[in-house]
This record gives C-alpha cells, structure tokens and sequence, in this order.
C-alpha cells in the first residue's frame, strides 16, 4: 500500500482554503493509503507564538481533522512534535539544503519581507518539511499550491541523499486539486485567503458562525461585470467564488455557469453563503462535541506511538548510512 502525508500548521485559524485546498483532499486519500496526518506545531514557532495559543491551536487542528472526517482507525493523526525524530532528520536535511535553493523558496521570500529581524527558523523551514515527509517515504503529499516549491525542494534533497548514500528514500510526488488549489482573499482575488491575513473579513474560518460567513460573503469584493463566469485571468474574484461554491456543493463550474446564467453577483453570493454554511455546519457540530469530549489526547498519543516507530527506523538507516557511528 501506498503511503500519504500531509501537516497543516496551529498558527490562527484554519480557512476554507486550508480545508478545500488540503483537508478535504486527506480525508479522501485516507481510504486508499498507509496515511500520516500531522499537525505541524514545530513549523509554527517559525514565528513566535503565544504558548497558550500554541496549544490551543493544536487541540483545535486535531479535533478539525477528525471532526472533517479523518478516522484514527485509517490514519494515523499526530502531533509534529510528539515525534522528534522529525527534528532530527530535519537537520540532517538542512545540511544537505544549499543557502541558495532556500533563498530561492517564495514562501520564504514572501514572510520575510520588511522585516528587521527574520528567524533562521523560518530559512530552514523547507529542510525540516522535507524530513516530515521522507521520514515515513510518503508516496504522495497532497497540499494545496503554495506548497508546491517546498515539495521540489522535497524531491531534490530526496534525491540529493540517494545520489551520496545509496538509493534509500521515496521521492513523494505532489497532490494538487484541479480546482480550489489556491484560493483566494475575499477582499482581493489576486491574493491568497490565509488564516495570518489580519483582516479577517478575508477569510473564512472553518469555525465562523452562520451570521459571519453570510457577512463575509456579501462583502467578498467581486470583478467589475456582472456575469458569473469562471474566468480566473480577468474575474479571479467571481473565479474563486465559484471555485468554493464548486467544491461546497459538488456542483462543477459548468454546471454553476448554467444555473446562474443571466443572475448577478448578489444572487449568486447569497446562495453561495447557504452552500458554504450548509456545509460547515456538520463539520461545526462534529468539531464541538470531538472537543467536549477529549477524545483528541487519545487519538494523538495512538498516532505518535505508531509514527515514531517508523519514523525511528528511517532514521537508524539514515545514519548508519551517513557513517555515524551507532552507540553500543
Ligand atoms: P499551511 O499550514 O500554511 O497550510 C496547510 C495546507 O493548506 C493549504 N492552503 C491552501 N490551499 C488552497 N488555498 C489556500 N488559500 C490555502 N492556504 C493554505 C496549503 O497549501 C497546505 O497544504 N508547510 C506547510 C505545512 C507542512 C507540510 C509538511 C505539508 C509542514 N510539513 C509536510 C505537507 C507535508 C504549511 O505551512 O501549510
């Protein structure tokens, strides 16, 4: 069987983008895969983080896999650093990362602009994402487009370290939705919705009440024109919008081109909110009782259990072959 792997980081609130760019895809891919679910919480102090928000946050992304239909029986769902070997390999990884390839990495270039001071953290970042994933030889990553360039990175250390040490890790190919890969601000097409955007009028949280989302969604800055049409070059706002609706309903984008032919906008945004809304909803409900009840903790140490035994063979195999010498 093949393996799956993908994190999602407890930094701020989860979005709609988190979920249909990634989550969604998880719980998909599970049926079908040896599955690896992480929440990523070593990445997220690439930027400081309140320690009560950094654990809350953690609970939280946990719960909202389960409650998006992730089942610990299929995946194995765990805390990043519940596992150290992730922290390991990671700087195994950064030694084998050039200055430049990192320097290259957009997400990087994207944080630390205008900053006085920016982390090393947040520069090896895409080393320790790299050891997340060949620590288990994961087949396939789904994530949505913004990860795309850590995932090369990915498969050029992979490589790199065959290459020097002898064929050893899986090079992990991407999963990249067709559509809903990158989904975009509400109060700007041409950026994409993220959960740091400190106007959260451009966002959806996964966990926004009914009210909030139908506000949010009347507000969502929409193309000049008046057509619903998927044209992401010249109506990337009313583009993205149907992109969510598409994936909120299971409707195509032909499909919403027909039932909304001859509308404008207003119409069309208001039943989009119903979609969305409608289908948070059980997700919100799941989400409360997963969180009254504690069943996380549970499910959490059963994943970092059964991730650090394979976790923990990679990495004996890694350092026999890179000449450390075994203790005895
Ligand atoms: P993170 O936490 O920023 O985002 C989690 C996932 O959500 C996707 N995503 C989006 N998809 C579509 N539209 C959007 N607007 C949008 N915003 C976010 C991201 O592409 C991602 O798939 N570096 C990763 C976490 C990570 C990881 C890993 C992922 C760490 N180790 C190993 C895969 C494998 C990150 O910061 O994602």
């Amino acid at each position: 069987m093949k393996t799956v792997l993908s994190g999602i980081q407890p930094s701020g609130l989860l979005t709609i983008g988190n979920y249909i760019g990634a989550m969604k895809n998880f719980v998909a891919l599970q049926e079908d895969y040896n599955s690896y679910f992480m929440v990523v919480d070593l990445h997220a102090i690439t930027v400081a983080q309140e320690p009560a928000a950094l654990r809350e946050a953690s609970e939280s992304v946990a719960a909202l896999y389960l409650a998006a239909g992730l089942d610990p029986v299929k995946a194995n769902i765990f805390l990043q650093s519940h596992v150290p070997q992730h922290a390991e390999l990671g700087w195994i990884m950064t030694t084998l990362a050039a200055m430049g390839e990192l320097e290259r990495m957009t997400q990087f270039k994207d944080k630390s602009e205008g900053k006085d001071s920016v982390g090393a953290g947040l520069f090896v970042y895409p080393a320790l994402m790299a050891a997340d994933i060949l620590l288990y030889n994961a087949d396939l990553v789904p994530v949505g487009d913004d990860q795309k360039q850590h995932l090369e990175l990915t498969r050029d250390l992979a490589g790199r370290f065959n290459h020097r040490f002898g064929d050893y890790f899986t090079v992990p190919e991407p999963f990249i939705p067709k559509v809903g890969a990158r989904i975009m601000s509400l109060d700007d097409g041409t950026k994409k919705m993220s959960k740091s955007n400190p106007n959260v009028g451009s966002f959806i949280a996964l966990l926004d009440p009914p009210d909030v989302i139908r506000k949010k969604l009347s507000r969502a800055t929409t193309d000049s024109g008046r057509e619903v049409m998927y044209d992401p070059q010249n109506k990337p706002e009313i583009s993205n919008l149907m992109s969510i609706y598409s994936q909120f309903s299971g409707l195509s984008l032909d499909e919403i081109t027909a039932k909304y032919e001859g509308q404008m906008y207003g119409g069309f945004k208001k039943e989009l909110a119903e979609v969305v809304v409608a289908g948070l909803e059980p997700l919100q409900q799941r989400y409360r009782d997963i969180r009254e009840s504690g069943e996380v903790h549970q499910v959490l140490r059963q994943g970092a259990e059964n991730a650090q035994a394979v976790a923990e063979k990679t990495l004996i195999a890694v350092k026999e072959r890179m000449g450390f010498l075994p203790a005895q």
